[in-house]
């Protein structure tokens, strides 16, 4: 079955601490970008922190079969104290899962859902050693905006920007 066609969305809970954990291990290669290349459930219970903390939407991607082949953190807008800005966070899909179309298809149905909730821009963070995800989100339209920034973590990442709805 086409799993691009057919994933699913959903909210993850303490019971699918062990499946993220595979999910993150399956995802090592673009963690090795990071400063903390190994899995570990201490970071996927810190990226969970993160998102309640910033008020956002962390979902796994499911497929057909209810395996979780992947997640997406977003913030549907308020990002920056700014109402109409939305902001994703994290999108990682396990590796064998990659380059099928799925990206894509998740990629548009975040962008229906905050378009739902009313923001009017989308913006994210890639680092700058990430040129297939920079190659990604320019295919969906998003442009840099802005120098490269440090973070204290030691990565340094590129703000991107799409224009979801203009303002009438
Ligand atoms: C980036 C990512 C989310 C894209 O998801 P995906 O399912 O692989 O992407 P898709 O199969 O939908 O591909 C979408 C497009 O990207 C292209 N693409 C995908 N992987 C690519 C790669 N490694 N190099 C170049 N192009 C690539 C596809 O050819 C396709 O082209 P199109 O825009 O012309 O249609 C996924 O590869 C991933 O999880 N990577 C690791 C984590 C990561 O980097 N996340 C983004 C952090 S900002």
């Amino acid at each position: 079955m086409n799993t691009a066609a057919n994933f699913s969305l959903r909210t993850l809970d303490d019971s699918d601490l062990p499946a993220l954990l595979e999910l993150y291990r399956a995802c090592e290669d673009f963690l090795a970008l990071g400063p903390c290349p190994r899995a570990s459930l201490e970071m996927v219970r810190g990226d969970l922190a993160i998102s309640r903390e910033n008020g956002g939407t962390f979902q796994g991607i499911f497929d057909p079969d209810g395996r979780l082949i992947g997640v997406a953190d977003w913030i549907a807008g308020g990002f920056e104290g700014e109402p109409a800005t939305a902001f994703i966070e994290l999108l990682m899909i396990a590796a064998p899962n990659r380059s099928a179309g799925l990206g894509r298809a998740v990629v548009a149905e975040i962008e229906r859902r905050i378009r739902q909730a009313g923001a009017q821009r989308i913006e994210l963070g890639v680092q700058v050693n990430n040129l297939p995800a920079q190659r990604f989100w320019l295919r969906r339209g998003y442009r840099s905006a802005g120098p490269p920034r440090k973070f204290a973590d030691g990565t340094t990442a590129i703000r991107m920007r799409k224009v979801i709805h203009e303002p009438a």
